[in-house]
Parts: C-alpha cells; structure tokens; sequence
C-alpha cells in the first residue's frame, strides 16, 4: 500500500471493537494502512476471547489476541477505538470517550438524535476526556455525503432524496435484520413502530442532511412500506416463513413549511419469493430536485481479481464499503475538536493509503 498518509508520522493506534461483518473489514483495512496501527481488539462472543484477531479475521496471526476486557483495552491508550458491535453499549462507548479516545462508529451513529438522552451521555464523555464521536458506515453515512455533495451544484434545492436499493439476502446478521421487521407475519401491527425504531438511525441522517442545506426542520417522520414471501425462503443462519416480511421498504422524512425536503428512502429485499416483487437499483441514488435537478447514482462492482462462488461472498463489499467511510474518517476524527463530529463538522476524509504500490 502506499505510503501516502502515514510518510513521516507515527501510525495512529487502533482498538477494534468486534470481528463481525464489519469488524473483520476493518480490522483488515487497518493491518493494511501504513498510516493505523492495530493494537487491540475487543470480542464480545466468548468463544474469540484469546484467539489472535488475524486468524479470526481469515488471515496470518498479526500478534494482536482479542480480549473482554475493556479496561485492558483503555490502557493501551490507543489514539482511535473503531466501533463495530451489532447493538452499540452506550457504557463502554462512555468509558473511551471519558478515557480520551477518539470513536468511529458504524454502529447506528450519525448525530446522536435517535439516541434520546445518551445522546446527552455521549456528549458529556466527549467533553469530559476531550474526545470525538463521530459515527458513518455506507447508509446511513457516505450515502448522506454523496447527497449533499450533489446539490453543492445548485442554487435552488427544493429537496434531496438519497434511496439506497438492495437485494440484501447475503447480508448474514439476522437479529439487524429482524430487528427491523423481517421475518414477521406480513399483517402484524407492530410492524411500523418497529421499522420505526430500528431504522430510527436514518432519522439522524435526515437531520444530518438538513444541517447541510441550514434548515432546521419542523418533523422528521418514518413512512414504512412491507413486501411478504409467498414460499419459505431459507437463507442458511435464518429463514423467514411464508407470508411473512422479506421486503421492508421506507421513507424517513424531513419536514420544512409542511412539505418533505430531505428524504431518505431504503428498499430491502430478500429471496426471489416477494410480493410485490419490488425491482432493486441495486445502488444508491441520489435525486435533487432544483436548479438544476440532479441525478447521483453510486453502484459497486466487483475488481476483475475478485473471487466469489456465492451471493454471500459479494456482500464482502457491502462490508467493505460499510466500514472504510469510517476507517477514512480516523485521521480527521483524531485531529477533530472535542465532541460529537459528522460530515458537517470534518475535513473530506480521502482515501489516503489505498493505492497498491509495487505491483
Ligand atoms: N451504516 C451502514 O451502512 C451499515 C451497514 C451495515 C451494518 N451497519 C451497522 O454496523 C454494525 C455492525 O454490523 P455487522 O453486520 O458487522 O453486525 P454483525 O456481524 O451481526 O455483528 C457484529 C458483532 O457484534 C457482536 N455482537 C453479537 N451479538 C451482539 C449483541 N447482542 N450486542 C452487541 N454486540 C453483539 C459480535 O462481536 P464479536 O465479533 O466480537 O463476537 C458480532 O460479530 C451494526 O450496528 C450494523 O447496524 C451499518
């Protein structure tokens, strides 16, 4: 890799909170950087305590053994925690901050809205160890971005809408899943409010967003949307019954003067059952409706090198793209204010370290 960030300056040093989905993206992106450091990792699973975090990543042992114990982790003093857990815990996320250590996050922080008072917590623990929170990941986060990058073109935004369009059957964390309302009988009542609260993270963005166009908004509301299987549909670590939510789409909206102008919309299939059978962008679209009216559209393909016998595999770049918006961030977090940092507070975090040199 090249040398690029890292030429002249000590590495940053790095704790990883976990070796999931993201985690393990991470914890490769950082081996990989000659500008991070690896120093310490966290395993919430107790069957990772004391395994080397290479081999638990799929790689060589790197000499870095995962631990339990967060105290252990504190006193390495590392500069950065990169904070990957399913369901963050607000209690440790406290003690890094108090402790002085810089957290990225992809673990459902954008501005802290949806956090209700350990928002006030997390804000407390940046001013009381002079540390920075800032939270991003794929979407919400750098789709967000793309967003408000696309209408730095125009000189009238009537409103910016940011759909994020996947079929997300490979994607194997079933309780993030389910937490949303997948699997649930397709005529449930609960259904909204929990789509509501579990993706209650998009309400950050919008806000986020908002922030970008300098609008405080009157409402910011959720608008859910279900599609069911018409089969069983069998996805290895879970399966969802017939009749039941394989489709969970929806609209977070910001409200100004009674009309949405940011919105942020999300579609998720899974399986070839649904019905309707929503079609997929397969991608992030980001429409702006001003002057002039703008059409964004990011889509990923896999590298001509790049090996996968399963639909599973392909979602490797969905982690990966997940994680390094803020593995990219760490630099910036690092060198940022005391606080809760976003997109609006941070210098563009570049891709720094990423261009392969030597053949
Ligand atoms: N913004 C975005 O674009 C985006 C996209 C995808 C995911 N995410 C978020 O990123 C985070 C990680 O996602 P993921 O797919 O990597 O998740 P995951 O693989 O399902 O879980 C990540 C790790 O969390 C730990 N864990 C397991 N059960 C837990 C529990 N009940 N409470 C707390 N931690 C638990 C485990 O750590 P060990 O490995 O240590 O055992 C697990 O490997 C989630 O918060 C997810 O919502 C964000």
């Amino acid at each position: 890799m090249s040398a690029a960030r890292g030429e002249g300056r000590e590495p940053l040093r790095v704790v990883q909170f976990t070796t999931g989905n993201v985690g393990r993206r991470s914890v490769l992106a950082v081996l990989a950087n000659p500008a991070l450091e690896l120093v310490g990792c966290h395993a919430w699973s107790p069957d990772k305590v004391g395994r080397d975090v290479g081999e638990l990543c799929g790689v060589d042992p790197v000499g870095v053994t995962a631990t339990d114990d967060v105290e252990a982790l504190l006193a390495l003093a590392p500069d950065c925690a990169v904070y990957n857990p399913k369901f963050p815990d607000v209690d440790t996320l406290v003690r890094l901050l108090e402790a002085g250590i810089d957290v990225v996050s992809t673990s459902v922080f954008i501005t802290g809205r949806s956090w209700g008072d350990d928002k006030a917590r997390i804000a407390a623990a940046c001013a009381a160890g002079g540390a920075t929170m800032f939270g991003t990941g794929m979407n919400p986060g750098f789709a967000n971005l793309l967003g408000i990058v696309s209408a730095g073109v125009c000189d009238r935004v009537d409103s910016i809408t940011v759909l994020e369009s996947v079929d997300s059957t490979g994607y194997d964390s079933p309780d993030t899943d389910r937490a949303v309302g997948f699997g649930r009988p397709i005529d449930d009542p609960g259904l909204p409010a929990m789509t509501e609260e579990g993706t209650a993270v998009f309400g950050d963005a919008v806000e986020l967003m908002a922030g970008a166009l300098g609008l405080e908004l009157d409402d910011i509301v959720c608008v859910p949307e279900y599609a069911r299987t018409t089969e069983h549909l069998d996805m290895g670590s879970w399966s969802i019954d017939a009749d039941c939510v394989a489709g969970v789409a929806g609209s977070w909206q910001g409200i100004y003067e009674g009309r949405p102008v940011v919105e942020l919309k999300f579609c998720w299939r899974k399986g070839g059952t649904l019905e309707p059978d929503w079609r997929v962008e397969h991608g992030y679209i980001v429409e702006v409706a001003g002057r002039p009216s703008v059409h964004t559209k990011l889509q990923i393909f896999p590298p001509e090198d790049f090996e996968a016998t399963s639909f599973a595999d392909y979602m490797v770049l969905g982690m990966i793209m997940t994680s390094l918006p803020a593995i990219n961030a760490i630099p910036a977090v690092v060198a940022a204010p005391p606080g809760i940092a976003t997109y609006l507070d941070l210098p563009l975090p570049t891709p720094s370290g990423w261009v392969p040199s030597g053949g």
